[in-house]
């Protein structure tokens, strides 16, 4: 591994937070989360069982349950992914026993090809819609579930939708439900129809996907109680416009009301790796490539929000982001079993602060967004291996950042200078980026540093605020390479330091490759 070793502060930049320039509140779905049958995510990672001697609750994960009541989730997406269009709901669901066992979607991946035989490559169905439900009430969290479009029905649907949500026992759905304990309805809101329907989803055209998505939510039983029912349309790959241009433009051909039925259109982007690295080692000019990747997720969400205005005038649609993160070649899991249960680092951590703020700046177009994935996979906030479980820097990151959930997102202008395209191997990043928001009297502004070697001074102004107090947690360590492990769980660990600032104005250093959080109470 290199040492970094930091270097004296650069300055020359500025921070300008516009109180009176709200861009809209940003919703805790922001900070959403997915879970998917794939490798260790369900079986190992969220359901140990009831008869595990890993502390469980009901069968679920203690430690998982725990920490994620600590970062208040709003909503977590399930079943998949690519497993979603291979997942027949009724499997999971009546007596555990008699549930049936079947292949798994992910069964030819290479990696697991070498793995020993279990659920990454049979699926047992042990845990299913009710374990899933409880897994949510457990941590406070909204289910959002995703059909199958590709190998199901639109009856298929429409049934699991009433298996969700009918009323006590008005329908024979509704007391099969009872009679696993569940009376009252789940009240599942977020209804994802198909997942990446331009690939594992069913290689559909936009206009072939149209006319499914037209045809799956032409009519779904909608209860008086429930909260009502909103569709997320299985959007682009990446910087696909043509999908969602052609996607919009069929599914309101014949009635421009059917926009209507879309509450969200789903974006997709990893931002890969980068160089000849893995997930752990990685080379400096590695590092600043896979940053620059990251912050192109701004440019997507502008650029299909603006597609999407071609057709939907009232911008009434909004983006849901559900599956974004870094993907880095296999090598690092805990587990032969973990199908990309990739290691996070402090890069990991750097992507996941720069795209938060980014979903933060952009809080009028997107909706939801959910990291990819939860545990033991790709930019987990959590590794898990039987009884043995750590969290990785993402989890920092997303602690951190609760303290934006339900602020109100304020512009700020970040007058930085580019970091100099010779360090960075021509790949542009600004020296600092970061999103701001204000909630009653507290103004939160996250800034990520990105030099992996400099720390950097700014001025940070407020225009129409003073401040009174002031408070810094940062996430930074010695190494960029730095990461978390069962034997060492704390290696990256955030700490608090006070914040000299009064006023309207002040100077903060933040520290090479790093993530801090200012909170700021006004006067
Ligand atoms: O998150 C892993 C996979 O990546 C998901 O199953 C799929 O939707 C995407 O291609």
């Amino acid at each position: 591994m290199v040492a970094r070793h930091a270097r004296a502060g650069a300055s020359g930049a500025r921070i300008e937070v516009l109180l009176h320039e709200p861009v809209g509140i940003i919703s805790p779905d922001l900070y959403g989360h997915f879970t998917e049958h794939i490798g260790g995510v369900i079986y190992d990672g969220i359901w140990v069982g009831e008869k595990s001697k890993v502390p469980n609750q009901g069968g679920i994960r203690t430690a998982l349950v725990e920490h994620m009541k600590r970062l208040r989730p709003s909503v977590v997406r399930w079943p998949g992914g690519c497993f979603a269009d291979s997942y027949n709901w009724r499997d999971g669901v009546g007596p555990r026993p008699k549930r049936p066992r079947r292949t798994n979607f992910w069964i030819n991946d290479s990696f697991l090809q070498a793995a020993p035989d279990g659920p990454a490559k049979y699926e047992p169905n042990q845990f299913g819609t009710n374990e899933f439900m409880r897994f949510c009430r457990l941590i406070g969290a909204q289910p959002y579930l995703a059909t199958n479009v590709r190998s199901n029905t639109a009856r298929d649907f429409y049934e699991w939708v009433e298996y969700c949500n009918a009323p006590a026992l008005q329908t024979t759905l509704a007391q099969q439900r009872a009679a696993e304990g569940e009376a009252a309805p789940f009240g599942v809101r977020f209804w994802g129809v198909g997942n990446e329907s331009w690939g594992c989803g069913g290689n559909f055209t936009p206009e072939e996907y149209a006319a499914e998505f037209r045809r799956f939510t032409a009519w779904v039983p909608r209860y008086p109680d429930a909260s009502g029912l909103a569709f997320i349309g299985s959007g682009t790959n990446g910087a696909d416009l043509d999908w969602t241009r052609r996607f919009f433009a069929r599914l309101t051909e014949r009635d421009a009301g059917l926009i209507n039925l879309l509450y969200g259109w789903a974006l997709h982007y990893y931002c890969g790796t980068a160089g000849k690295g893995g997930a752990i080692d990685f080379t400096v000019d590695d590092w600043y490539e896979l940053l620059a990747k990251a912050i192109i997720m701004e440019t997507l969400i502008t650029q299909h929000w603006a597609a999407m205005g071609e057709v939907d005038r009232r911008h009434q649609v909004k983006l849901i982001v559900d599956e974004w993160g870094a993907w880095h070649r296999a090598g690092t899991e805990v587990a032969r079993t973990h199908l990309f249960g990739q290691t996070s680092t402090m890069r990991d951590a750097l992507i996941a602060a720069l795209t938060l703020d980014i979903f933060n700046r952009h809080a009028d177009k997107v909706a939801m967004a959910n990291v990819a994935q939860l545990i033991n996979n790709l930019h987990s906030l959590f590794l898990a291996r039987e009884g043995k479980f750590v969290v990785t820097p993402n989890f920092h990151v997303f602690e951190m950042y609760t303290a934006h959930h339900h602020g109100q997102s304020l512009r700020a202008i970040f007058e930085v200078p580019s970091l100099g395209a010779a360090a960075t191997k021509g790949n542009l990043l600004p020296a600092l980026a970061g999103s701001a928001s204000l909630r009653e009297n507290n103004l939160v502004l996250t800034v990520v540093n990105p030099h992996a070697a400099d720390s950097r001074e700014s001025e940070i102004r407020l225009r129409g605020a003073a401040i009174q107090t002031g408070a810094a947690r940062v996430l930074a360590a010695s190494d960029i390479h730095a990461h978390n492990t069962f034997d060492q769980p704390l290696a990256v660990a955030p700490r608090s330091l006070p914040v000299e600032a009064k006023g309207s104005a002040f100077t903060h250093v933040f520290p090479p490759a790093s993530v801090t959080r200012l909170e700021l109470r006004l006067e």
